[in-house]
């Protein structure tokens, strides 16, 4: 299975969080870990599972790397890839557009025919006002809020990778070297 992560970052975080989730998952099993400034929508084909990191900029809008691969994103066919999505936002200082981005690319990401439903998290622990990212009592990925909860980021990181490798069908073939952290105990 041919697993890559894919990010934009404008101040690092959604960059320091896609090295911990690859360091987690391990390299032999994520072959992949780009921010996706000055790349193209060409290197994401090819893989079966993409994880996609996004964080909310603008009170609600996609950061730059990101808006520009939307608008071409109507070119390509997702057929066939399985797209796992984790999102950085800040639900205190934009409690109405909490993670907006994260459920605005996923949904882009179905339209081109792309598989969904994994990887998504509970909203219970979040306080926030609106979010275009929520599905039922769920967020469409992992919600991660550097900006306010800093300390609950590396539970949230093993607890979520643990899920995704069993969602995926992944804990049973990876070897130890490939095995998450935590994951027999989260
Ligand atoms: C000007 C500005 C606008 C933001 N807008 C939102 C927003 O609408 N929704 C949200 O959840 N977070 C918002 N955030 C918070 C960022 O998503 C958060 O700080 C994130 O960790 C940044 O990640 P990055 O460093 O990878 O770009 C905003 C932050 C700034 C500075």
């Amino acid at each position: 299975m041919k697993i890559g992560i894919f990010y934009a970052t404008n101040t690092g975080f959604t960059k320091d969080i896609a090295d911990k989730i690859h360091s987690k998952l391990g390299p032999k099993l994520v072959t992949t870990c780009k921010n996706i400034e000055d790349r193209t929508i060409d290197e994401m084909l090819g893989y079966d599972v993409l994880l996609l990191g996004i964080a909310t900029w603008d009170a609600g809008d996609l950061p730059y790397d990101w808006a520009e691969f939307y608008d071409d994103l109507h070119k390509y066919d997702f057929t066939g890839t399985r797209v796992v999505m984790f999102g950085l936002g800040d639900q205190v200082g934009y409690p109405e557009t909490f993670l907006d981005a994260m459920g605005i690319v996923y949904r882009k990401f179905l339209e081109q025919g792309a598989h969904g439903d994994c990887g998504f998290w509970p909203t219970a622990a979040y306080e926030y006002f609106g979010s275009l990212a929520v599905y039922g009592e769920t967020f469409c990925g992992l919600a991660i809020d550097e900006d306010n909860e800093p300390e609950l980021t590396d539970s949230r990181l093993d607890k979520w990778c643990a899920q995704i490798m069993r969602e995926l069908g992944l804990l049973q073939v990876c070897d130890s070297n490939d095995q998450p952290n935590n994951a027999a105990t989260a």
